[in-house]
């Protein structure tokens, strides 16, 4: 599955849309690294595009980005809420859908609102800038389909945020799911282990 983002290249703050090439060569270094290493993940040929916040990628529509939300793009449909805008993939996805109604998207940072929101400019879509751990839904609001997808890297650190939001969303929609969940938690159950060996 291929996700075409329409977001222009630009910069903000210490925010930055970019469009970057992978060439035969370096997938095929990059897919030889993921084999020895546990967070690397190979990266197919092709142009693509990410968000970067200084030098850290925030988000990319490549294949492995586009695999971790498939969950999510399935499940979506009539009204939806996303907790982090990044570069509009999951946006762009899931705005093909007919059945999906209404999208409510929370982000924290002005800067990626100026960069990404303008691309969405759309009866269907609501960027509100705010903090998804304090933003308060309107009264009575259920969602069909809240994603959760605030987070740069998969740590087991990230359980806690998740654990709230999906305590604060659990009884305000039919379906909710976070980014990386499973691998934070096959992470944490690891270095449980660990500790329990040493
Ligand atoms: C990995 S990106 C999201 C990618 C997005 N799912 C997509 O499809 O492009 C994470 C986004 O969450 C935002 N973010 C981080 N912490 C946040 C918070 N507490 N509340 C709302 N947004 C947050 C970041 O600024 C960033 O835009």
């Amino acid at each position: 599955m291929n996700i075409d983002i329409n977001v222009p290249d630009g910069v903000s703050g210490i925010y930055k849309i970019e469009t970057f090439t992978v060439t035969e060569e370096q997938a095929s270094h990059e897919s030889m690294r993921s084999i020895f290493s546990s967070t690397s993940r190979p990266i197919g040929p092709g142009t693509y595009k990410r968000l970067m916040r200084g030098r850290t990628v925030m988000m990319s529509n490549t294949p492995m980005e586009i695999r971790d939300h498939i969950g999510f793009i399935n499940k979506a449909c009539g009204d939806v809420l996303i907790n982090g805008l990044g570069l509009g993939m999951c946006l762009t996805a899931i705005l093909k859908k007919p059945e999906v109604q209404t999208v409510t998207v929370i982000e924290l940072s002005q800067d990626v609102i100026n960069l990404v929101g303008p691309t969405f400019g759309n009866d269907r879509v609501s960027i509100i800038q705010a903090d998804a751990m304090t933003y308060k839904a309107p009264k009575g609001k259920r969602y069909n389909a809240v994603w959760h997808d605030i987070w740069d890297y998969i740590t087991p650190d990230n359980l806690s945020q998740m654990g709230k939001l999906h305590l604060k969303y659990g009884g305000r929609c039919d379906w909710q799911g976070s980014w990386g969940k499973e691998l934070c938690q096959r992470q944490q159950r690891q270095e449980k282990r660990y500790i329990n060996v040493f």
